[in-house]
């Protein structure tokens, strides 16, 4: 199977069959009878109501969305490309991006946060910090490299980080970490990681069930321009069927993530352009680099061993050498080192129809 079709969540079969509503997964077969009377409970393998639970208001965290299938194969990538790299990871930019992240939120002493895909905690110990000892954050990341360095920090930290806790779970199936069972936020934050997941809204709609009513929400997502090396990697395995290990292109501008919350069933406080995310601004590169940048990402960084058959590599030598081509204007291939932030908060109450 492969990935980064949010179509692959679940495909739905609307069966005028004794009142009942039936829901396929096709990942599993599994069918889940549901009635479609609205007044009863909602079973939480349910989409589209859960979708409208979400818009009204009214999901709590049994509510919570599945997203097994797609997710399966992102979080083993995630992991054998991040255990390799959990060591020197806080020396990267994103210590100093995480630093900037906390500018744009409003955290309180006192208050509950959340930090999915928390990495090494370089945000969640700021976040700790910030609600102080009469508050907690929970940090949860599937690799254990990270969690490993996460969790020498907070030893390190003695008292300090008494008011801190790592989970090792999927965020894309947070329903399945006991701990986090019955359990709601303030404020729920994802920093440099909402390209790594094949359906940005589904997982979205997943975690504003853990969003207390009126909680907030704060995400970040890539420039279409950031990494662009990348980006044409991404573009050579969707022409060639193959699975990448993010999925950034339905994330074009401000609006693409403003709608990408609002559909989720969240209103938006802010969406800033943040510039300068890895210190470098704006570059530009030669038509020739092409062939630097597939050898790093198509030979050294495929963790994934996804083009290593000598035919799928030859292949995407020409489509990666093309893609790179139409990117060009003038003989120069820009990159632009931004990304969008995003602040969301759930509805305190539900919206009414009309
Ligand atoms: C670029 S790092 C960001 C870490 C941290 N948020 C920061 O800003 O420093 C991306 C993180 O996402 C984690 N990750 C990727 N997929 C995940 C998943 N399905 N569940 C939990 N963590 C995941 C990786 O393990 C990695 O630690």
């Amino acid at each position: 199977m492969k990935w980064g079709c949010c179509g692959q969540v679940a495909s739905f079969s609307r069966k005028a069959r004794s009142g009942h509503l039936r829901y396929c997964d096709w990942s599993n077969s599994k069918h889940h009878k549901l009635t479609n009377h609205p007044s009863l409970v909602i079973a939480s393998t349910h989409l589209p109501y859960l979708r409208t639970k979400r818009a009204l208001g009214l999901a709590t965290t049994k509510d919570t969305i599945p997203l097994k299938m797609s997710s399966e194969r992102q979080a083993a990538n995630a992991i054998r490309f991040y255990d390799s790299k959990s060591w020197d990871y806080d020396a990267t930019w994103h210590n100093d991006f995480t630093k900037r992240f906390m500018t744009y939120l409003d955290i309180q002493p006192g208050q509950k946060v959340l930090d999915l895909a928390c990495g090494t905690g370089l945000l969640t110990f700021r976040e700790a910090e910030a609600v102080g000892s009469s508050g907690q954050v929970v940090g949860v990341d599937v690799t254990p490299g990270m969690l490993a360095v996460a969790t020498h920090r907070k030893t390190q930290g003695g008292d300090k980080y008494a008011n801190t806790t790592f989970i090792k779970g999927d965020v894309l199936h947070l329903d399945e970490t006991e701990e986090l069972k019955g359990k709601q936020f303030d404020v729920i934050t994802l920093a440099s990681a909402l390209v790594l997941f094949p359906d940005p809204q589904a997982a979205i709609e997943h975690w504003v069930g853990f969003l207390k009513p009126g909680g907030v929400i704060a995400l970040d997502a890539t420039h279409p321009r950031n990494l662009v090396s990348g980006m044409v990697l991404e573009r050579v395995a969707r022409r060639l069927e193959l699975p990448v290990p993010y999925n950034r292109s339905w994330s074009k501008s401000e609006d693409t993530l403003r709608q990408t919350l609002e559909s989720a069933g969240l209103e938006v406080d802010q969406i800033i352009t943040v510039e300068n995310q890895a210190g470098y601004g704006r570059r530009f590169y030669d038509m020739e680099q092409w062939d630097d940048f597939f050898v790093e990402n198509v030979i050294v960084k495929d963790v994934a061993r996804t083009f290593a058959n000598n035919d799928i590599r030859r292949k995407a030598q020409g489509v990666y050498k093309e893609e790179w081509e139409k990117l060009a204007i003038d003989g120069k291939v820009e990159e632009v080192d931004s990304v969008f932030l995003g602040i969301a908060r759930r509805r305190k109450w539900p919206t009414l129809p009309g």
